[in-house]
């Protein structure tokens, strides 16, 4: 069988696929591994399931054939260079990722990214629909898709459909802002499952649908009304509620446990001059992670003398993100502006403030950076999960370090063992790093435990697990058994 006419049990959707392409000016292309947690998750339920996986490659302007890589069968979907910028840059990143970050960011509307959206909404379902077996489940991930599974209804009645948000949904407030906000929610609304990171994200959407559509949202139950077969009035339930995602627990320990991973923390923190305190903060370079709140926070206790730069360090890993969406830049600039100006006020020779890196690093270096820091930041001003937070507590298989973690973050719902903060109370921030680096060992290690626990019996494997069991149960006389 040619492998553009084979069909799939299982069909994951989602903007990027999990490998990248790569094309180098003068070279061959070549197809790279992106690390994400989903792809873990979700590859060996593929593997197992007979699974394809529909998403963009990455770069604009080019078709690829549908190809397999470790087991998977990867479809294409191509993208030209104009819906690169309408509805990658634009509608994604530049209405929906500020708008469902509670305005963090001013959001653009324009008519124009909306009607890239849609078309582009359309190509992921039409794809999906042509690689999907006959009551195939198929599973829609995040902002970027989310018309795609009312599109795919309307073509492939046959399917189960499900749908996770991986960033907030906000409250109706804002959330009203939005001039499509009917077509969003009825294009959710064509899965039979809808997964968010919270609680309140599923309350907040349960809301939407309330005042917008005026439909029936009890408890975690939407009511659809629909015709039934007849042309008759029916009812189609629909399932919201939190599935919070994790990360691969065992893959962070693994790292951790190795020699070489543990030597070259040790590496780390002698390079840094081997201070007493060793700060961290690892993230995409986004305007919603709090990056510029807590280096304010970590300058004014230089400033005050409660931190001397000669035994307290912060490193803080920014990788590059959105490079051409304008917001991105300036933040870019700001950062870097604010990591110049505290290590010109503060540092001394030998002793940088704040060692900055915009770049991205393998799993390696992260673990062993977790491993060289005493204290771990995460200053999120909204965030829908934050697994860098579950990445630090993961690795920390010596049951020490101290995660300073934001109410803001999806995360904080689970890590209550964490020190909990509003990172926009910069005193309150200051008083926590200080409670981290004066805290004693043994109640650095209780609370390192209880973390740990929580997010061992809680891995990525778990999440998938849970969602594809609730979404094979909602059609029990048509969806396939999935292994998991
Ligand atoms: C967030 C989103 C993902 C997205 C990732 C990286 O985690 O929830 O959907 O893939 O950021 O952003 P990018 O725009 O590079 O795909």
């Amino acid at each position: 069988m040619s492998p553009s006419s084979r069909k799939f049990g299982f069909v994951v959707v989602s903007n990027r696929l999990p490998v990248d392409r790569i094309e180098p000016e003068n070279g061959e292309g070549s197809w790279q591994r992106s690390p994400g947690g989903l792809v873990t998750a979700v590859e060996p339920v593929m593997q197992a399931n007979d699974g394809a996986w529909v998403g963009w490659p990455g770069i604009a302007d080019r078709e690829y054939d549908a190809f397999e890589s470790d087991g998977v069968h990867l479809v294409p979907v191509a993208l030209s260079e104009a819906e690169v910028a309408d509805y990658y840059e634009g509608f994604s990143n530049d209405t929906l990722w500020p708008l469902y970050h509670d305005v963090i960011m001013p959001p653009t509307y324009h008519r124009e990214w909306w009607e890239s959206y849609v078309r582009v909404n359309q190509r992921f379902a039409d794809a999906a629909a042509a690689v999907a077996k006959k009551n195939a489940i198929v599973w829609v991930h995040d902002y970027q898709l989310q018309l795609v599974p009312a599109m795919l209804r309307t073509k492939r009645p046959d399917l189960t459909i499900g749908f996770f948000n991986h960033i907030p949904f906000p409250a109706y407030g804002i959330y009203s802002q939005l001039p499509w906000r009917k077509q969003i929610l009825n294009g959710l609304l064509g899965a039979d499952l809808i997964g968010f990171q919270r609680g309140a994200d599923a309350g907040n959407f349960a809301r939407a649908v309330r005042r917008s559509l005026g439909y029936s949202a009890k408890g975690t139950v939407v009511e659809v009304p629909e015709k039934g077969p007849d042309g008759a009035p029916a009812i189609r339930s629909v399932i919201a509620r939190h599935f919070p995602i994790s990360i691969d627990v065992a893959g962070y320990e693994e790292l951790a446990e190795r020699e070489d991973v543990k030597a070259r923390a040790a590496e780390i923190r002698h390079e840094l001059g081997d201070p007493d305190v060793v700060m961290l903060g690892v993230d995409r370079l986004d305007y919603t992670k709090g990056i510029g709140h807590r280096m304010k926070a970590f300058g004014e206790l230089l400033e005050e003398g409660r931190l001397d730069v000669r035994n307290a360090t912060l490193v803080q890993v920014a990788s590059p993100s959105r490079e051409r969406v304008e917001t991105y830049k300036t933040l870019r600039d700001e950062i870097e502006l604010t990591v110049g100006r505290v290590n010109g006020d503060f540092g001394a020779i030998g002793h940088q403030a704040i060692s900055y890196f915009h770049h991205s690093y393998p799993r390696e270096e992260m673990v062993a950076l977790f491993l060289a820091s005493d204290i771990m930041l995460v200053t999120a001003l909204r965030d829908g999960m934050n697994l860098v937070a579950k990445e630090y507590v993961a690795s920390r298989i010596d049951d020490d370090g101290v995660l300073v973690l934001s109410e803001f973050a999806g995360a904080a719902d689970e890590l209550k063992s964490a020190l909990l903060i509003n990172p926009h109370d910069i005193d309150g921030l200051k008083d926590a790093i200080m409670a981290a680096v004066e805290m004693p060992q043994r109640e650095r290690q209780t609370r390192m435990r209880a973390l740990r626990k929580r997010v061992r019996e809680h891995d990525v494997e778990r999440w998938s697990a849970s969602f594809l069991d609730v979404l094979s149960g909602v059609n029990p006389d048509r969806a396939p058994d999935l292994e998991t």
